[in-house]
């Protein structure tokens, strides 16, 4: 991500700012669509991920839908060019006034969470004289082993309709005149790197799918969600995930019978390692129990490791972008010597969780140094703030 001629670039630049690599993303939009056209699938890509605007019409040109979780962010859709036939929108607690939004757009669906939000979207679609799209969200209480935050798919998480509530779910539908059932829909949480959860969820797909076609209904879109997760600690030998193993395990293990639809909600997996926010030292505090590095980003500018003790790679782009990586398994990467200490790596927020990463071995390091946290096109710039009253943060692009 980072040649040299880069790296004079952005040492011109007031930090900090989120770069976007471009190319990476393309590589990783593209073999996404390789990998999921071989059988068919539709990707809806999860706007919460990213809603940059190069992103944004990056995603739209190559073509897939988007999942929007807000009235906002269907709006935003529209306004990049999605198509309103690709247009999804989910969300526990969706408001009137956003289903009206929806509803007016007449997007493809919605995909509703609760019975009483059925009710809601029946009675608003009837009062402008529509029918409105739907794919029933189930919970399927499936662990998707990943961090408990960003866990969505277990009896004990506030999302989707419990297996339990499915009769009274088949009950309204078939007394809501303006309700047009297509599917059911699932996500089980994000960050998921192991393929043997995905087919987990392929076989609590085919139990449930069946249980409709037994009460009569015709399931026409299998929505399985996202949730593909990215390599935080190899972000330059992979920078692309694993699109074709994802697809795979849904090919092998989903019943999907003939007319149905495979939709799936991808966001981390497309964009993630697009970007890096780039930071500066502001001040080396050397301590009698520890060294800090003061950058001059925080939690304001990405969350991510205060909220779910998440792992960013942080290189020293003035030290030959070495970095004080650690592998999976904790192994140091770099031992501690000549030029090599251990620093606490921290923002200039006033809150002591604002630590990027604590004890991380770096190149001995300067005021004035760049910084590169990596990985930060999902979940980064969406979840910025301006607490503190700090300025929002802008955005460079490699071309
Ligand atoms: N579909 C639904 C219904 C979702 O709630 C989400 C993410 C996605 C799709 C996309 O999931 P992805 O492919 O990006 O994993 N802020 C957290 C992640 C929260 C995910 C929220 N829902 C983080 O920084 O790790």
């Amino acid at each position: 991500m980072f040649n040299n001629q880069t790296i004079t670039r952005l040492q011109q630049i007031e930090t900090p700012f989120y770069y976007y690599d471009l190319e990476v993303l393309n590589n990783s939009l593209l073999a996404c669509k390789q990998a999921s056209s071989k059988y068919g699938y539709h990707v809806h890509y999860a706007m919460k991920a990213n809603f940059n605007n190069k992103v944004l019409n990056a995603i739209q040109q190559f073509g897939f839908g988007a999942d929007c979780v807000s009235g906002n962010e269907v709006k935003a859709a529209i306004e990049y060019g999605f198509d309103k036939n690709n247009i999804v929108f989910a969300g526990v607690g969706k408001s009137d006034k956003e289903i009206n939004l929806a509803l007016d757009t007449d997007i493809f669906c919605f995909n509703a969470e609760s019975v009483e939000e059925l009710f809601v979207i029946d009675e608003l679609a009837k009062a402008k004289n529509k029918i409105a799209n739907i794919a029933i969200r189930i919970n399927p209480n499936v662990d998707a082993h990943t961090h408990h935050f960003i866990t969505t798919g277990l009896d004990e998480n506030k999302f989707g309709i419990n297996t339990w509530q499915l009769d009274d779910v088949v009950k309204t539908l078939r007394n809501c005149s303006h309700l047009q059932f297509l599917g059911i829909h699932f996500h089980i949480g994000s960050q998921i790197t192991d393929m043997e959860v995905y087919k987990n969820l392929c076989t609590r797909i085919n139990e449930i799918q069946d249980w409709f076609a037994e009460k009569g209904f015709v399931v026409k879109i299998l929505n399985v969600g996202g949730g593909l997760g990215v390599d935080y600690y190899n972000p330059d030998t992979n920078a692309i995930s694993d699109f074709e193993s994802y697809f795979k395990v849904f090919n092998q293990f989903l019943n999907v019978r003939v007319d149905q639809e495979v939709h799936f909600e991808l966001g981390r997996a497309l964009v993630a390692q697009s970007s890096a926010l780039i930071a500066r030292v502001l001040y080396v505090k050397n301590g009698l129990k520890k060294n800090f590095l003061v950058l001059d980003a925080g939690m304001t500018e990405l969350i991510r490791p205060m909220l779910y003790q998440a792992y960013h790679q942080i290189e020293n782009l003035s030290r030959n972008g070495e970095s004080g990586n650690i592998t999976e398994d904790n192994t140091p990467g770099l031992s501690i010597g000549k030029n090599v200490i251990q620093y606490d790596i921290v923002g200039p927020i006033c809150e002591s969780t604002d630590c990027f990463r604590k004890d991380v071995e770096m190149p001995i390091s300067f005021r004035g140094d760049l910084i590169a946290i990596r990985t930060t096109g999902a979940y980064g710039e969406v979840m910025a703030s301006s607490y503190n009253l700090r300025d929002r943060v802008k955005s460079v692009y490699s071309n």
